[in-house]
């Protein structure tokens, strides 16, 4: 089998982060959710990989290279616009060929990875199958209905929900998914719908499956989710102290401190994870949080949030919580008089004062 990772789309819902930064680049508990998507993929014995990719495609390659890190083969796929789910499928026909695969959206998160979803594919002869699970508000999702444990209709989004069924970003297509996306038509919004092929390969007479996942899953790509992800994925993590923890400082429960970060004077209350080369200096971290590499913390308290490399956060009277605080911030406090707020802020950024 080959796999298939979607990493074009705008990721308008995460802006600012994502003016300048790739979505799936954005990392969770301190390594990308691309990384983590690849580490799945590998994990559940696929070594060939496609990526697409859109217009951050230059951020991507630098990130993950050809893939050996993982020893895996990477292969990138240009897509000239988000056209669609399916779309992306189109464009790869000639990276899959007759090879059945996987496809998974690059900023997901899944609890315990796809080796069992992938297995029970090989071992079938579904021409599809679909990741599902069961949510509390169908509503905003792409449900499935099911007879007699196949899938029989796709509904996107339906105001009267005639399951609680939801499409997970990761499905598993035979090579008749071409036939499907080759004749499917654009939706509304000018896209190339996966559900749309999906039920084209239903009404074709092609098998296709559910794959109910039982744990959690995450798609990252509105803040709430990436603070969600975040701390599901620190809970399951094995805590690791590599880097300097001084005598005035205390670890409570599972904390990781990676490689050359510096932890003076401060207590850092887990799950937590402290990246490379991070000082933090007569600081409290709370539970929840990652905090990635060169970031500076001095006299300041800050959990339940995630702080991106090179950001600096000193002397904050009041707790940070809840926050998304991307590369190269500056949170301090200012002399100067008059005394004020002074900031500097991209569009779309959002501050909450007291
Ligand atoms: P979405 O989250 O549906 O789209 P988006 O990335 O454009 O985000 P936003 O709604 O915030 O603007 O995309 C899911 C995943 O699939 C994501 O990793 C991007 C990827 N994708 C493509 O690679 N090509 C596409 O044509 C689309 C629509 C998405």
């Amino acid at each position: 089998m080959k796999g298939l990772i979607l990493s074009g789309g705008k990721g308008t819902r995460l802006y600012p982060l994502t003016y300048t930064c790739a979505k799936q680049l954005v990392p969770i508990a301190n390594k990308p959710v691309l990384f983590r998507v690849i580490e799945a993929i590998k994990e559940a014995g696929i070594t060939d990989i496609g990526i697409v990719v859109g217009d951050t495609a230059a951020e991507i390659k630098e990130a993950v290279g050809d893939g050996s890190r993982w020893e895996v083969n990477i292969t990138y796929i240009p897509q000239e616009a988000p056209l669609g789910l399916a779309h992306a499928v189109k464009i790869a026909q000639d990276f899959l060929g007759e090879e059945r695969f996987v496809m998974f959206l690059g900023d997901n998160v899944i609890q315990g990875g796809i080796s069992g979803l992938v297995k029970q594919f090989e071992s079938n002869d579904y021409n599809c199958q679909i990741v599902l699970t069961r949510v509390a508000h169908p509503q905003q999702y792409g449900v499935a209905v099911l007879k007699n444990g196949a899938v029989v209709r796709l509904v996107e989004k339906p105001r009267d929900p005639p399951s609680n069924l939801a499409l997970v970003g990761i499905y598993m297509f035979d090579h008749h998914v071409f036939e499907a996306v080759n004749n499917i038509r654009p939706s509304w919004r000018n896209e190339l719908e996966i559900t749309d092929a999906i039920q084209y390969l239903v009404d074709h007479g092609y098998k296709v499956y559910p794959y109910i996942h039982e744990g959690w899953w995450i798609d990252t790509g509105a803040p709430g989710d990436m603070l969600d992800a975040n701390r599901l994925v620190l809970d399951e993590l094995q805590p690791k102290v590599e880097g300097y923890v001084d005598r005035d400082s205390k670890l409570i429960g599972k904390v990781t401190i990676q490689k050359g970060a510096e932890i003076i004077g401060s207590v850092i209350r887990g799950p937590a994870i402290i990246g490379e080369e991070t000082r933090i200096v007569n600081s409290y971290i709370g539970p929840f949080t990652s905090i990635y590499h060169h970031v500076v913390v001095e006299k300041s308290e800050i959990e339940h949030s995630i702080v991106l490399e090179h950001s600096r956060i000193i002397d904050i009277p009041q707790r940070i919580e809840n926050s998304l605080i991307g590369r190269n911030v500056e949170i301090v406090r200012s002399p100067l008089l008059p005394k004020a707020y002074k900031m500097t802020l991209g569009d779309h950024s959002k501050v909450g004062l007291l």
